[in-house]
């Protein structure tokens, strides 16, 4: 198991030079120190990603670029995000939102999103983003358990939002609403871009305790609802530093972040970890399309890109004869996260850009990245890298026992590490059970470390589906399947697929009266995306007369997914008759 192959890195004047030698020396609490609110405690993540930057040279760049299909074409510097995120704050407290309230953005990747995410934390209230492509379950389901009090989105996505089903929310801000404001259900509709118009660019900055909340994302586990994720301000210290060290962002550096800040990499890294370094972001809306992507990069002159394997592998599918379409020249530094970067894809990397791609890894639960390959060292392709400075990462057993080199067991982490979530929303017993081996948080990733203390990942211990860099929980999705009136039971696993990494696919037992048939599977997949969001629908479903579950009741899906992969079933002491 000897891994050979090496990426010798790109001489270059990196931000970090020395790996060895900042992971002997590097400590949080010095690391802390960038920061002048380290002496007072009080502190505002907007401010430091934004109007710090008015004080000094930075005041006129340009911190995001904005462009999309539809025709759109913008560009904002610090100075007037600054003003514009003064004004979303005042308009929320108007409203009466105030510290710690939760507020909801649901829009599609714009100005507007960027906007409201620094207004609503810079008055401190707690964010929570939402992907554009959730349906009326997913919706509700999170701003249900946060209680959300506000909601920002658009006359699009506003059928998407079951109102009379959440109580506690309280107002809507509606963008490119115009005249046509809706009404009633108890709650207040505003129109965006009018409230702008007629808030002021002062505001008083909500000074708030770097343990105090700053975001919620929703993220999905093997069994349950999804988790919220509570992260506080204090995680701006790795942000920071993980962004300057492996982003590798300098100042005259153009930096394109491809996730969608519905997802923890579109905030930490699309949004916290940019901006607190002073760099410009390009925000590209509309979908994936690969002469779009890299015409993005050619417009902008794009020199540092963040994105995902599900990305590379649809653009290496794409032929290089696209890529050859374009100049992308300007590319230095490119990286990827969210589920196993294949070796094949690093070196198709380095055919076609002539550059390394970078693994990281990390979890929404971690906040920010934990394994990463720095551009100052060797790229072992399919490994994630090592840890970073402050970092202590290790393989151990159930037991805690730290495993030898080649041997795979948890990856787990030493507890303690500024960006580390602080909360399960409403659920003690879940955040509990990450650290359920004494001094560890215990990611659900399984993995092994070589001699030279690489890290290579093996997969999800739990079941835990990662369908094109997105994790879905199969339990969700076994849920609303049984919501249709044809199924009976449903199991859920991840089927290998060569470009999503996994697919979701469905074994559904029908109730009586019903028959299979390939109409009533459309049917069942449409139900799912209508419901949930068209990622988490099955993209295969089989039908079967039982399902395999433990005397309990629950479905056994190592059953299924053996099964699935013809390997063998394992022990089924526990299997009913
Ligand atoms: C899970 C976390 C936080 C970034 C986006 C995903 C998988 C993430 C890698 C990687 C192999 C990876 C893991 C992890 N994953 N990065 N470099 N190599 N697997 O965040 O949705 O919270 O998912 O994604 O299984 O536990 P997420």
């Amino acid at each position: 198991m000897k891994h050979d192959e090496r990426i010798a890195p790109v001489p270059g004047d990196y931000n970090l030079k020395d790996y060895e030698e900042a992971y002997r020396t590097f400590s949080w609490e010095e690391a802390e120190k960038v920061f002048s609110w380290s002496e007072t405690g009080k502190v505002n993540m907007a401010y430091e990603c934004i109007d710090r930057h008015c004080e000094g040279p930075r005041k006129n760049k340009v911190a995001l670029y904005y462009s999309d299909p539809s025709g759109r074409d913008e560009k904002y510097t610090f100075y007037e995000l600054k003003r514009l995120s003064n004004k979303f704050g005042n308009v929320l407290r108007k409203f009466g939102v105030k510290k710690g309230d939760r507020v909801f953005v649901f829009l599609p990747r714009s100005p507007e999103l960027y906007v409201s995410v620094l207004g609503t934390i810079k008055i401190g209230a707690i964010v929570g983003p939402l992907f554009e492509a959730f349906m009326e379950g997913a919706v509700r389901d999170r701003l249900a358990d946060s209680e959300a009090v506000a909601l920002v989105t658009n006359p699009q996505l506003l059928p998407r939002v079951p109102i009379k089903e959440l109580p506690a929310l309280k107002h809507i801000i509606l963008v490119g609403a115009g005249d046509a404001l809706p009404q009633g259900d108890g709650v207040g509709f505003y129109d965006y871009h009018k409230e702008m118009a007629a808030a002021s660019e002062e505001l008083e900055i909500e000074w708030v305790d770097r343990e105090d909340g700053l975001i919620l994302h929703y993220t999905s586990g093997s069994t349950g609802k999804p988790k919220g994720v509570l992260h506080v301000h204090n995680a701006m210290i790795q942000h920071y530093w993980t962004a300057k060290w492996v982003l590798d962002l300098k100042d005259d550096d153009i930096y394109w972040c491809t996730a969608d800040p519905g997802w923890v990499t579109g905030t930490s890294y699309g949004i916290f970890g940019p901006w607190l370094n002073g760099a410009t972001c390009v925000v590209r809306g509309g979908r994936f399309n690969p002469d779009d992507w890299y015409a993005t990069i050619e417009k902008y002159g794009v020199t540092v890109w963040y994105s995902a394997p599900t990305a590379f592998r649809m653009l290496m599918a794409a032929g290089d004869d696209v890529v050859k379409k374009y100049n992308l020249s300007t590319l230095r530094h490119i990286l990827s996260v969210g589920e196993p970067l294949n070796p094949e894809v690093v070196r198709w990397g380095l055919k076609v850009f002539g550059k390394r791609i970078h693994d990281t890894w990390w979890m929404t639960e971690t906040g920010a990245m934990l394994i990463v390959n720095f551009p100052c060292m060797d790229i072992k392709p399919g490994s994630m890298g090592k840890p970073f400075p402050g970092i202590q990462a290790a393989i151990i057993d159930d037991n805690g026992n730290e495993l030898p080199p080649y041997r795979m067991g948890h990856l787990a982490i030493r507890v303690g590490w500024p960006s580390m979530m602080r909360k399960i929303w409403n659920n003690d017993a879940k955040y509990r059970e990450y650290f359920r081996i004494p001094g560890w948080y215990v990611s659900g990733d399984s993995a092994y470390r070589d001699e030279d203390g690489y890290f290579w990942f093996q997969g999800r211990v739990d079941d835990v589906i990662n369908t094109s860099g997105e994790r879905v929980g199969p339990f969700e999705v076994e849920s609303c399947l049984v919501e249709h009136p044809a199924v009976a039971e449903a199991g859920v696993i991840g089927k290998p697929d060569p470009v999503r990494g996994e697919i979701i696919k469905a074994f559904v037992a029908l109730r009586a009266g019903y028959e299979p048939s390939e109409e009533l599977k459309q049917d069942i997949i449409r139900f799912v995306k209508e419901r949930l969001a068209a990622h988490a629908a099955p993209r295969e479903i089989e039908f079967r007369d039982k399902l395999p579950k433990t005397r309990s009741g629950k479905i056994m899906r190592r059953v299924l997914k053996a099964w699935e992969l013809g390997l063998p079933t394992g022990d089924l002491s526990t299997m009913e008759d």
